[in-house]
């Protein structure tokens, strides 16, 4: 069992300083703990790429995994609220709901949140998505999902949110090693910019490394997923709701900006950059939504790197290393969920009960979930 952190002078490390690092840092600094962020590089954090969608329902997630986006979803607005007063910046949270969009009524009703949704026929789903492809002929409206302007507002409010709590910031610095000594965390080995490594002595980290938090802790089930996106400037008004449609996903800014996503590349590993066939991915979702969007001006393309597990659930918790806390993995639903995951692990490493519905949720997601049986 890994011990608590107190409130001694040696800081807890957060490794990582994407919307997950950020959100547990805020979290434990509220609760008055000395906290210092170790970012290496600030824009690869999947913080600054996902669409934000908040959408456990749109994404159909089934058994424990959509009881935690459930929760997440549940804890986004006070999460937020906590976010804005201490930044007093706003983050962008829209309750558009999201329409997913279906070939039939039978692909529609065997969807696995179809329960949660509001059925749309043809006329229906015109109203909520004026333009969508004929060949779409049934849909699901879910009011309860939205969005959250993660890239533009909830990132820098984040920020801002831990400076003003008092959290430290190390950029542009590599954790290169965790250090332990008979199971215990000892410290962490860094190289700076400069590449000068040095060595932090701590007893309690948060592993927040996204898609790379495997090349600290081999042990760990987490690879890269690589999405590409881009964002289009719309006709004013054009789109009121999120479409989530298979493969492709439309997300409209309240400026007229629509994010559009993404790519799903699993054999990408951390190769960087666009793509011809990414960028033709995305196009040819684009027109088989949405058609009259092929005429809308791009405006930025980027790609990203989700953090994914085998069965694409996080990892949260304890680690194999006492005093190393876990919160990664998240895939496609980091933003949704790094609220409920900064609260259930500022709860754990601080000795406080977690509330009792995310704490049922843990087992579902240790990190050791894989292993057989003896
Ligand atoms: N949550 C959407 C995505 O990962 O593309």
């Amino acid at each position: 069992m890994t011990a608590a952190c107190s409130s001694s002078s040696e800081p807890v490390l957060v490794l990582g300083g994407g919307l997950m690092g950020l959100a547990i840092a805020h979290q434990l600094a509220r609760k008055g703990i000395a906290v210092t962020v170790l970012s290496r590089r600030r824009s690869e954090a999947a913080g600054f790429v996902a669409a934000g969608m908040l959408a456990p329902h749109a994404e159909g997630l089934s058994g424990p995994l959509l009881q935690l986006g459930q929760l997440s979803l549940g804890r986004v607005p006070s999460w937020v609220a906590q976010i804005e007063a201490d930044s007093g910046l706003p983050c962008g949270l829209r309750s558009t709901g999201i329409v997913v969009p279906f070939r039939s009524d039978k692909e529609r009703d065997l969807y696995p949140t179809a329960a949660f949704g509001e059925p749309l026929d043809r006329e229906q789903l015109e109203q909520e998505l004026p333009g969508l492809a004929p060949e779409w002929s049934a849909g699901l409206l879910f009011s309860q999902d939205g969005q959250i302007d993660n890239r533009r507002q909830l990132m820098r409010a984040l920020e801002s949110a831990c400076v003003d709590r008092g959290v430290q910031f190390q950029e542009g610095v590599e954790v290169q090693e965790l250090l332990q000594n008979h199971g215990q965390l000892k410290g962490v080995r860094t190289r700076d910019l400069e590449g000068t490594l040095s060595t932090l002595s701590c007893s309690q980290a948060m592993l927040c490394s996204g898609a790379w938090s495997a090349q600290l802790l081999p042990e760990l089930q987490v690879f890269p997923v690589k999405g590409q996106m881009l964002s289009l400037q719309t006709p004013r008004g054009a789109l009121r709701r999120v479409i989530f449609g298979p493969g492709t996903y439309f997300v409209p800014r309240e400026d007229g900006l629509v994010v559009v996503g993404a790519t799903s590349e699993r054999n990408a590993g951390f190769n960087e950059g666009l793509t011809p066939q990414g960028q033709t991915t995305l196009q040819q979702g684009i027109a088989a939504l949405l058609p009259e969007a092929i005429n809308w001006p791009p405006m930025e393309r980027w790609w990203g790197f989700r953090p994914c597990t085998p069965d694409e659930g996080p990892l949260l918790g304890e680690s194999p290393i006492a005093g190393l806390w876990l919160a990664c993995g998240h895939h496609r639903n980091g933003v949704l969920m790094a609220g409920a995951t900064a609260e259930l692990i500022a709860d754990l490493a601080s000795g406080s009960a977690p509330r009792k519905d995310l704490a049922a949720l843990l087992p579902s997601f240790r990190w050791d979930r894989w292993r057989s049986e003896p």
